[in-house]
């Protein structure tokens, strides 16, 4: 199967990527140069030329902060980029997988949310992410929407790196308390996804690893199996202030993965624990 990646040098499409090869897939993966989301031509002529017989879209605006002060760029990418990627799947009719974020919800559940949850984002990001659901659910028949959440990967900036980084320098760092979700490797993402496309069961899927975690726990984690001695100290996202707010319960509810796929993620702290031992292994090299 022809599959084009766009936002190919991004942290999730580094992981996916070289798992679709290995799965057999023809990857058609232009950089973001040659292929802008937001440029409907260039979309259009990218797709005629190549001709895929699926989108992989790892195209985001994706700085959480940021999106605060520009929240229409943040727009055009992530919801009418998504709209012009809907147009050519329409077009040749094909399916479009697509990611979005734990962020479409405002947090204030008492408990998981469920693919059939109402969102309500309460931030720029978010909002912009649920314009990008909100094409697909319009537009399209054929699509995995697959809703994820606290991302890490080999292959870019994340919490676990900002984390290593300020526990060798800092005998102590201050972590919110106050929000829960489910961190997630990028690599066990890449492979559900890739699992999941297999099944031709299309719909709203959420893809993380289990059970759920805080911050403040997360990091705990990091430094023991890091054996960095660093005190994390706990704060409320009221003491520790960003531009943008965030769902103090952003736990995503996986029905019907399991029973889609065949299979159950793994815990974040099994994602953990490799990804730090893939991670000492990739230094060495
Ligand atoms: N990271 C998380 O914690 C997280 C959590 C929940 C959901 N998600 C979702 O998961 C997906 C993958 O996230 P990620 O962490 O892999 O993101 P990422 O590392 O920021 O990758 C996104 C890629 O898209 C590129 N891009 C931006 N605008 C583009 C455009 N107009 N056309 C083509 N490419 C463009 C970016 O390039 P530049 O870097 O040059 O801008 C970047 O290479 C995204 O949909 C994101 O919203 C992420």
């Amino acid at each position: 199967m022809k599959a084009l990646v766009t936002g190919s040098a991004g942290m999730l499409a580094k992981d996916l990527i070289p798992l679709l090869i290995k799965r057999d897939y023809e990857v058609l993966a232009p950089p973001e140069y040659e292929l802008d989301i937001t440029n409907l031509t260039i979309v259009k002529d990218v797709v005629r030329e190549l001709v895929p017989e699926l989108i992989i879209n790892c195209a985001a605006y994706t700085n959480v902060d940021e999106a605060e002060k520009q929240e229409h760029q943040a727009l055009i990418v992530n919801g009418l980029g998504v709209q012009n990627l809907c147009t050519l799947c329409q077009e040749c009719d094909i399916p479009l997988v697509h990611f979005s974020t734990d962020y479409v919800f405002d947090g204030t559940k008492q408990g998981p949310y469920t693919i059939y949850d109402k969102t309500n984002p309460i931030n720029s990001y978010g909002r912009s992410k649920l314009l990008g659901e909100k094409y697909i659910l319009w537009l399209l028949s054929k699509f995995y929407l697959i809703r994820t959440s606290w991302l890490f990967g080999l292959q870019g900036k994340n919490f676990i790196e900002t984390m290593l980084e300020l526990g060798r320098k800092q005998k102590q760092v201050s972590v919110v308390t106050d929000q829960r979700g489910c961190p997630t490797w990028t690599r066990h993402l890449a492979e559900a996804t890739v699992d999941l496309i297999e099944t031709d069961r299309y719909g709203i899927y959420h893809v993380t690893n289990s059970e759920p975690t805080t911050w403040f726990d997360f990091t705990k984690e990091i430094f023991r199996l890091s054996s960095i001695s660093t005190e994390v100290l706990p704060v409320t996202s009221e003491q520790f202030p960003r531009p943008a707010r965030r769902p103090s319960n952003s736990v995503l509810d996986p029905f019907p993965l399991k029973e889609v796929i065949g299979r159950r993620m793994p815990s974040w702290k099994e994602a953990l624990a490799e990804y730090l031992s893939q991670r000492k292994e990739k230094a060495k090299q």
